[in-house]
């Protein structure tokens, strides 16, 4: 059971030896193929949010300018190595349908109103974010039986922290020029975190499913239901939740006697809410 890229992998997401992949290992894992493909969709659609969160900073030109050339520039390169990935290992799948019928859907979902009502609080949700995509490519390097899209995981993993760690200094700087309480913060991220929880990653699951299955958006989603089930009890097994824990603290800023009292627990009940029942392998440090 392989789980971990060769050291000798030294490649960058520049230019990612498809040629290198093990197909044999991987096309029959449905569960990766769904995987990677709705997370390629979720990540070149990253120009909706980006796009409205330069219009939230336009005044702010060193900000703006790391949106587009490295946060934006970075996403995008995430879902075009995933989809190259996707379509090399599995090409009978129509990747570009799948994906054009996401757009359409997940655009409407992306407006300007979902952005939080102060800088300081988008900032800290941007951390929350992170924190999802940071811990998921963290779980599917960990759960890849092959070799190459274990790498790009973990590659993309680097990518995702450091994202978190810029959202989270300008957060820093947003709380200094605009003070705002801990519960404040800490509803932004609470809200955040619960509507991860289901919204993006099962839209791009299902129109992945649909092609894939070649059925339409009237029909029934009991089988589609049952499948997400299915994976995300084995995705659980390798998702990070101390890590995961311990990124979404940081913006709350709790002493660290009550961080390291508080961690404990909030594993705890982060286990019961994804009903995680034991880890597979110990944790990577996030920072
Ligand atoms: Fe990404
Ligand atoms: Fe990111």
């Amino acid at each position: 059971m392989q789980k971990q890229a060769h050291p000798a992998m030294s490649w960058s997401l520049d230019n990612v030896p498809y040629h290198d992949i093990d197909i044999t290992a991987v096309r029959s894992r449905e569960d990766l193929f769904y995987l990677v493909a709705g997370a390629s969709f979720i990540e070149i659609a990253a120009d909706l949010y980006t796009d409205n969160l330069i219009e939230y900073f336009n005044d702010q030109p060193e900000i703006m300018q790391w949106l587009v050339d490295y946060w934006k520039f970075e996403e995008t390169r995430h879902g075009h190595v995933l989809r190259d990935y996707t379509k090399h290992v599995w090409p009978e799948f129509d990747w570009d349908r799948a994906y054009a019928s996401f757009y359409a859907d997940y655009s409407v979902q992306c407006t300007q109103e979902a952005l939080e009502p102060s800088r300081c609080l988008e900032m800290a949700a941007r951390c929350v974010v992170e924190t999802g995509t940071a811990t998921f490519y963290q779980a599917l390097s960990g759960q890849a039986n092959e070799p190459v899209l274990a790498h790009m995981a973990s590659l993309i993993r680097a990518d995702e922290i450091s994202h978190y760690k810029h959202f989270y200094q300008y957060f820093r700087l947003y709380r200094t020029l605009d003070p705002t309480s801990r519960l404040k913060i800490f509803r932004a991220i609470a809200r955040r975190v619960m509507e991860a929880r289901n919204s993006d990653a099962e839209t791009a699951l299902w129109h992945v499913y649909m092609v894939q299955r070649n059925v339409d958006v009237n029909s029934d989603k009991t089988e589609f239901k049952k499948m997400c089930a299915q994976f995300s009890q084995q995705f659980r097994q390798y998702y990070p939740l101390g890590m995961a824990a311990k990124m979404l603290m940081r913006p709350l800023d709790l002493p660290k006697a009550v961080s390291r009292v508080v961690e404990g627990p909030l594993v705890k009940v982060a286990e019961r809410v994804i009903g995680k029942k034991t880890s597979a392998k110990p944790e990577k440090q996030a920072h």
